[in-house]
């Protein structure tokens, strides 16, 4: 008989050395729309017209707060502002214990290392509970790309014109990405 895979308890929050990560609220809902309504962000995702971009903040929230969640999300702010700087998210996957991550930075927050720093929490975290992430997007999409490179991603087969990657538990990111 073999074991269930394990169901990662994912955080409802955590900090980082520069990012506070927290549980998604209502008052989010205009940055999250704006995150989707802006050409900058979605340029390798996708267009979204504005009114859509309200819905699927709204459909996000609901989605976050649903009990169980059917998608995990967080938003990323700068601890002593308080400054919103993006949105992650954790959709589920076949597999319980891992989930498919998305992320979306603020065009002026891109570039700092953050998505480094708090992805790389996240996967020490989920790696502990014997889960893991995957992630795709399109092959345009470098700064990703770069990303899953820096924090030990590997690369897996690429589907419906995508690429795609899985977290490995023994490929700790390197330090020189989350410690500057
Ligand atoms: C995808 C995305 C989250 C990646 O974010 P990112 O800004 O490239 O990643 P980080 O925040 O970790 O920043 C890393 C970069 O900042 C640089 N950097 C600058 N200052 C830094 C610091 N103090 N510490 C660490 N890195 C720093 C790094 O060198 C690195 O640059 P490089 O990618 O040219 O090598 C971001 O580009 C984004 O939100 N894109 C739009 C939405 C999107 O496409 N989402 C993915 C859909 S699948």
């Amino acid at each position: 008989m073999s074991a269930a895979a394990p169901t990662v308890p994912w955080p409802s929050g955590y900090q980082t050395r520069r990012v506070a990560v927290r549980p998604l609220c209502v008052d989010d809902l205009d940055f999250i729309a704006a995150l989707h309504a802006d050409p900058a962000v979605m340029r390798h995702v996708g267009d979204v017209s504005a009114g859509d971009a309200t819905d699927i903040a709204r459909r996000l929230l609901r989605a976050a707060q649903r009990i169980p969640p059917t998608m995990h999300a967080w938003m990323l702010q700068m601890p002593e502002s308080g400054a919103r700087i993006g949105l992650m998210t954790v959709a589920p996957t076949a597999e319980p214990s891992y989930g498919e991550l998305g992320l979306m930075f603020h065009p002026r927050r891109s570039q700092c290392g953050y998505a480094t720093e708090v992805v790389a929490a996240l996967l020490e975290h989920v790696h502990a509970a014997g889960g893991g992430l995957v992630a795709r997007h399109r092959p345009d999409n470098l700064p990703v790309r770069r990303l899953m490179l820096r924090l030990g991603f590997i690369p897996r087969a690429g589907q419906g014109g995508y690429v795609r990657w899985r977290s490995r538990a023994d490929a700790a990111p390197r330090r020189s990405a989350v410690a500057r």
